[in-house]
This record gives structure tokens, C-alpha cells and sequence, in this order.
């Protein structure tokens, strides 16, 4: 009698898979991650050395990151540029590094690992170390590389994330770069201060809002698994929701290898739509009201083409239901923080694509977990 204990097996138990257990995690990382970091209203970094005087005199900021850590880098730059009214560069750290990067001593480098080892985010930390530049590491272990030689640290405390497609270390990164956002914005008095409030106010309630789309697993499921035959699909979205449609692609094609690719609503005209024909599947991000009737008019444009359109969007923008073929209302949330809400029902229906085409859902082909070698 041989008995296959697994080590690995058991503690994905009771998910068939790592992701899906880490895709329920999430609730809790946010709790981890805003853990003694805000308090009330308040933020703060504890432990965080980074003189106030510096971060005030910041003229612009630079993030890079590869992956999915470079899409909730998207996220970030959006949100600072938003709150803290300075330009904000994100950047892919395999271009950044080669690019002679334009930073010097006075600037911050925001680097963005879960691993800490990304062999292309560790070189550009130490392109920027060596023009002088001061890095600011997000990274989700600590004693990593990133994690050592960066200046300072912030940790996304996500816990071990063992599949391969990242879920559980994006949400936490885009709650970190809220904080981050929030409080830089206190600290130079660049954002309204009932805004701050407002944001640093709904911050905790992620964790509920976040659940309560993870109740709806089965009905994600069945959309997913309904659409299992796809080969291409596009994601298209305006500002965040852009943001949050990149990573809503690269998780359907890394673990389902269903051709997908994020395009921001607005250039679908200059280009893309060619390709947009009868039965064409588009998954419309739509949760900012103020971006509600561009998108409105986006749906229509690939409707007209024949597209099958699945919106993600708010509980009430009629607007949109009214126009995509299927809908999935978000629960209420602002919209500066729905990226961490509207990503969810995203990874969800990737992993049920990719069950439903029988793939290895936590060690895709030709992935791995850590890219450290060029
Ligand atoms: C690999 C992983 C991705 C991850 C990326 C960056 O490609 O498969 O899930 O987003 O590396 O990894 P890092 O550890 O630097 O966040």
C-alpha cells in the first residue's frame, strides 16, 4: 500500500487548484495589507523611512515591473498622476532598463515584484540605484532581492502565491498603490481632502466587496464555461478599467491559451476593429460612471460588427446592460477603487475557461513562476 501524500496537494486543499485558492484569499490579503497601515482615516507607513521633505519635493515618479506586477503599476501611475498631480511613468522594466532611463538623484523609482527576483525588475532597480535615484521597493517576500537592495520596502503581505498566473499579490499591490496614492496626496495637499477621506474610508471595505463577488463564483463559471470555444477575444476599457483589462487578458491567455489582448476603448477605431467581425467576443470594462457614455458608444461601435459583448460594470449603469449581450454588475464601490473589485470576476472566468478546456490551470506551458534568467 503506498500512500501519495503530496505536500503541495494538501495545502491547495480543499481547491482542486493553488490559483483558486489564492483567487479566495483575497479578501484576507487586503485585510493583511492595509493592516496597521491605516487606521480610521489615517495612513501610514510604518517603519517607512523615506523623508516627508523628499516625497514633497518629488517633481515626478517612475514605477516598473514586468507582468502582471507591471499592470498593477498601470493602476498606480493613474491613481498618483489622480490624487498627487505629479507625472507618473510606468514602464515594462525589460524597456526601461535598456533605455538609459532619464532618472537622477532627487527622483523615486517605485519597483513592483511579488517574487522580489525578476531578473529584468532587479536590473532596472539597479539601473536607477546607480544614476542616483531613490528606490521604493513593493515586493511580497521579504529577504528577496528586490527586497534587500532597494532602499525601502513596502510588503504586500499576500502570503506564499504558488500558481504561476498571479491573482491574490495583484490585488494587493493595487491596495498598496491606493495607500501610497492617498497618502502622498495628504502629505503635499494635492487632492480635495474629503476625497482622501473618502478613499482612505472605503479602503477596509474592499475585503467585504471583494467577497461578496466571490459569492457569484458558480454564475462566472457558467459564463465562462459557456464560452470555453473561444480562440481571440478582446478586452477593451477607458483609464483604470484599460488597466484592469490588460490584466483581465493576460490572465485568459496565460492559463486558458485563449488569444486575448487588452486595447483601451478609445483606439479600437484606429486599428483593432478591423478585426472585429459577426460573433467577435469583447469583455467591456465599464465601472467609472464618468467614462459610462464613452463606453456606451465603444459597445455600440463593436456591436454594429457583430461582436458578442460580456460588460463588467457598476450595479447602476443601466446604460451599459442595456447595450452588451451579458452583464456583470459589480457591488457598489468608488470608482478609484474598483480596479481591486472589477479584476476578480476576471480571474475567476479565466480559470473556469481554462477547466473547462482541460488545461493545467497552476503551471501553464512555458511559464514559470520567476523569471530569473534573461
Ligand atoms: C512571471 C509570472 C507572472 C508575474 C511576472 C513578474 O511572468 O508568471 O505571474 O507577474 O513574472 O513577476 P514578479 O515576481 O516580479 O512580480
Amino acid at each position: 500500500f503506498v500512500v501519495n501524500w503530496d505536500a503541495a496537494q494538501a495545502e491547495k486543499a480543499p481547491y482542486p487548484h493553488f490559483m483558486l485558492k489564492e483567487i479566495h484569499e483575497q479578501p484576507q490579503v487586503i485585510r493583511e495589507t492595509l493592516r496597521g497601515r491605516i487606521e480610521g482615516t489615517e495612513i501610514a507607513f510604518p517603519g517607512l523611512k523615506l523623508d516627508p521633505g523628499f516625497l514633497k519635493s518629488l517633481r515626478r515618479l517612475y514605477i516598473t515591473a514586468c507582468g502582471t506586477a507591471y499592470h498593477a503599476g498601470l493602476i498606480g501611475k493613474m491613481l498618483i498622476e489622480r490624487l498627487v498631480r505629479i507625472p507618473v511613468e510606468a514602464d515594462i522594466a525589460s524597456e526601461f532598463r535598456y533605455r538609459d532611463p532619464l532618472l537622477g538623484p532627487g527622483d523615486l523609482l517605485v519597483v513592483v515584484s511579488q517574487s522580489g527576483e525578476t531578473a529584468d525588475t532587479l536590473a532596472a532597480l539597479r539601473e536607477a540605484k546607480a544614476k542616483g535615484a531613490t528606490v521604493l521597493a513593493i515586493t511580497n517576500v521579504v529577504g528577496s532581492s528586490v527586497a534587500r537592495e532597494a532602499h525601502e520596502v513596502l510588503y504586500t503581505w499576500a502570503g506564499p502565491e504558488i500558481a504561476v498566473a498571479s491573482t491574490k499579490a495583484y490585488v494587493a499591490q493595487v491596495v498598496l498603490f491606493t495607500l501610497l496614492a492617498v497618502y502622498l496626496a495628504r502629505l503635499r495637499e494635492s487632492a480635495p481632502p474629503e476625497l482622501l477621506r473618502e478613499l482612505a474610508a472605503g479602503l477596509p471595505g474592499l475585503s467585504e466587496t471583494v467577497q461578496a463577488v466571490l459569492a457569484r463564483e458558480e454564475e462566472i463559471a457558467a459564463l465562462a464555461g459557456a464560452r470555453k470555444g473561444w480562440e481571440h477575444t478582446f478586452f477593451i476599457g477607458r483609464g483604470l478599467d484599460w488597466a484592469v483589462a490588460c490584466e483581465g487578458a493576460l490572465k485568459l491567455k496565460e492559463i486558458s491559451y485563449i488569444h486575448a489582448e487588452a486595447y483601451a476603448a478609445g483606439e479600437l477605431k484606429h486599428g483593432t476593429l478591423a478585426l472585429v467581425t459577426e460573433g467577435v467576443p469583447v469583455i467591456a470594462l465599464a465601472t467609472q460612471p464618468a467614462l459610462w457614455e464613452k463606453m456606451q458608444s465603444n459597445i455600440r461601435e463593436v456591436k454594429a460588427r457583430g461582436a458578442d459583448v460580456l460588460a463588467v460594470t457598476g450595479a447602476k449603469a443601466a446604460e451599459i446592460v442595456a447595450v452588451a449581450d451579458e452583464a456583470i454588475c459589480l457591488p457598489p464601490v468608488h470608482p478609484l477603487l474598483a480596479p481591486v473589485v472589477a479584476v476578480v470576476p476576471l480571474q475567476l472566468f479565466a480559470y473556469y475557461a481554462a477547466v473547462a478546456r482541460g488545461c493545467d490551470v497552476d503551471r501553464p506551458r512555458n511559464l514559470a513562476k520567476s523569471v530569473t534568467v534573461e
